[in-house]
Order: structure tokens, then sequence, then C-alpha cells
């Protein structure tokens, strides 16, 4: 099977984007993602409305996949999907109609889980990414999770620490909505705080031990400064915002950095690839890649467009596991806490 061609059909719908690519073995031909807006006037994603939105997605981006890989849906090798973890109602949607597509075309199925393959979407060829070797450190940072982990082979993870509230991602989006700006605000937050002072404002890092995180009372913390200065200046935020910003980037990126230091001491291990949409963050890319000149780590960034939800992560774990025949049984559920 080593040197065969494959096309893998992958389908991502864990949370509000709806994702299709291609895959002709290790690389990507497509790889097409339908954001949902809808969710941006609520201040975050609604799963109700998320589920009907994948609905109407599916079929349209299953097809442009496709089109634009130009690959007919009866050379396809296997059908990978996600299983998990994720909004129960949105992985429905993606699970049932990869399952009613495999057994219409009589081709195996593949169930994945979301976060192994933010971790190994750096297996994609891709000229601008190189795969990192094993044993490495991943560094999850989503919306949805926020871990460390040791992996020393594709399927062989081990979560060494993780946040034991709010997620990474939830604190950037959650303090930019105190500070007013739309949802998701870490890319807003992102943006602000590249032209703003990082040590304007001082707020707490939390004690948490060992590798585990905590981000809820960061968000607490800039509520109440926000709500004091505000008292004082009702335009405190317009006339800081850029400042507020850059202060709460770095607070978040000093977290990071220390759990990710002690990791590295704790294992042994310097070779660092992170991922989820968090490591978009400029912040965090910048602080990484000084790690690399200071530090002599060995730093593994995807390309953007494989850091956020996406179905390409989800083929390339697909054709790992089809490389080794671990297909899933058509009883197989989505499953919203799915871990491994
Ligand atoms: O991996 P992802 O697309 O979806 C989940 O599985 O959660 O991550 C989305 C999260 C959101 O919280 C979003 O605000 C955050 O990633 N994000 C960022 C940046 N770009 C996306 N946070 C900070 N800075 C960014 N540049
Ligand atoms: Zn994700």
């Amino acid at each position: 099977m080593e040197n065969e061609t494959n096309y893998i059909l992958a389908i991502e719908s864990s949370c509000d984007d709806t994702s299709a690519a291609i895959l002709r073995n290790t690389t990507v031909l497509s790889n097409v993602v339908a954001s949902q807006k809808i969710h941006e006037q609520y201040g975050g994603v609604v799963p109700e409305l998320a589920s009907r939105a994948h609905q109407q997605n599916i079929v349209p981006v299953v097809d442009q996949a496709l089109a634009k890989a130009n690959i007919d849906k009866k050379q396809l090798s296997a059908i990978a999907f996600t299983r998990g973890p994720g909004l129960m109602g949105s992985l429905l949607v993606g699970t049932s109609f990869a399952k009613s597509l495999a057994l219409g075309l009589g081709l195996p199925l593949i169930e994945v889980n979301h976060m192994q393959a933010h971790i190994l979407a750096h297996f994609i060829q891709d000229t601008n990414m190189s795969p990192p070797k094993f044993p490495f450190l991943a560094l999850t940072i989503s919306g949805g999770h926020t871990q460390i982990l040791k992996v020393s082979d594709y399927f062989k993870m081990e979560v060494l620490g993780q946040s034991l509230d709010d997620a990474v991602g939830e604190a950037f989006d959650k303090s930019a909505k105190v500070l007013g700006l739309p949802y998701p605000g870490g890319p807003l937050v992102d943006q602000y705080a590249q032209k703003g002072n990082p040590r304007a404002f001082e707020f707490p890092i939390p004690k948490v031990k060992d590798l585990n995180f905590s981000f809820s009372g960061l968000k607490t913390s800039i509520l109440y400064f926000v709500q004091r200065k505000t008292k004082e200046n009702p335009d405190f935020i317009s006339e800081n915002l850029v400042d507020i910003c850059a202060s709460i980037q770095y607070t978040i990126v000093t977290i990071l950095m220390q759990k990710l230091k002690k990791s590295v001491k704790q294992t042994g291990i310097n070779t660092i690839a992170i991922g989820g949409g968090v490591s978009a963050n400029s912040g965090i890319r910048k602080a990484l890649v000084n790690a690399e000149k200071d530090l002599g780590w060995t730093v593994h960034i995807p390309k953007f467009e494989y850091c956020t939800d996406n179905a390409a992560m989800i083929g390339i774990v697909g054709y790992l596991k089809f490389k080794k025949e671990l297909f899933a049984e058509q009883n197989v559920t989505a499953s919203a806490r799915y871990s491994f």
C-alpha cells in the first residue's frame, strides 16, 4: 500500500466550521471551509444554529472539495470524519453524512479525534512545513482546549497538562467581549495588541499546579479592572484599547510559555509543535521563535490554514489510519467528549 495513490475524503463539523478536504496520500488537493457567520450576533457559538448550518453546508462543501481536487467520488479510497470532541449536534451532521456516503459508495470509514488531528496536521506534506521528529511536545490551543501532550508516535500521545476551566481561546474571546469587541475576539485582540505596550497594565498570573492551566480568573480580573477604570473614565477602553489588548496577550503568552518551559524541563524534550486556532496568535508565535534562538528549542508552527478548524487535518489522520487499516464500523457514533 506504501507506494499506492490513495484519495481520502475528510469531513470536519465539530464546532462552527463545515469543512471537507481531499488528500492524495499526505498531500492536500483541496481544503474547503465554510465558516458560520450567524454566531457573531450572539457573541458565541449557538449549538442549535451550528447544526442547522452544517446541514445546509455539508453537501455543497463536499461537492466543492471534490471539484477543486478534480476527483470523482468513484476514485476515493476512504472517508474520514471527525467523531469528536465537539458539539453533539454539529458532530452528528458530519458523522451521519460520512457514514451514509461510505455505505453508499462501499468505502472504508475512518473516525478521527479532532484534537489528535490538530497535532497530526504537522504531517501534511507541504513545502512550508516540516514534520516534527518523535518524541515531541504538542501544545494544542483552541477555543475548546488547552493541552500539553507528549507525542511518542502518530497514535501514542499522553496528556501532560490541560486547562482546569476555560480554554485559552475562550480567555481571548471573553476578554475581547469585556472590551466590547465582536465574537470571535481572539484575532482582534491580537491585531490591536501588535500596536500596544504589553507592560502598560499588569494582570495576575494564576498559580496552578503541575502542567495544568487556569484562565477563568484572568477573565474575571480583566472584567473588574475594566469596570473600575471605566468608572473613573468612561472612555478608558477606547483611549487604551491597544495597550489593554497588548497587556492581555502578554499575560496569556506568559502563562503558556511558563508551562511549556516547565514541560521541557520535566521531559527533556525540546521539540515543540503547536496546533489549534490560537496558534495563529502573533504573540505566541514570536515567543516560540525567540525560544528557538534563546533556548535551543526546535519549534514547528503549522501553516495558518491548518491551525484553525479544517478538514485537511482530519484527512492526514485519515490517511495514517488508512495505511494501518484502522477502520470504523458502520455503528460508530459521534462522541462529544471523545478523549484518547
Ligand atoms: O481551533 P479553532 O479554530 O476552533 C476550536 O476548535 O476551538 O480555534 C478558535 C479559537 C477562537 O477562540 C479564536 O478566538 C482563537 O482560536 N484565535 C485566536 C487567534 N486566531 C484565532 N486567538 C488569539 N489570537 C489569534 N490570532
Ligand atoms: Zn479545533
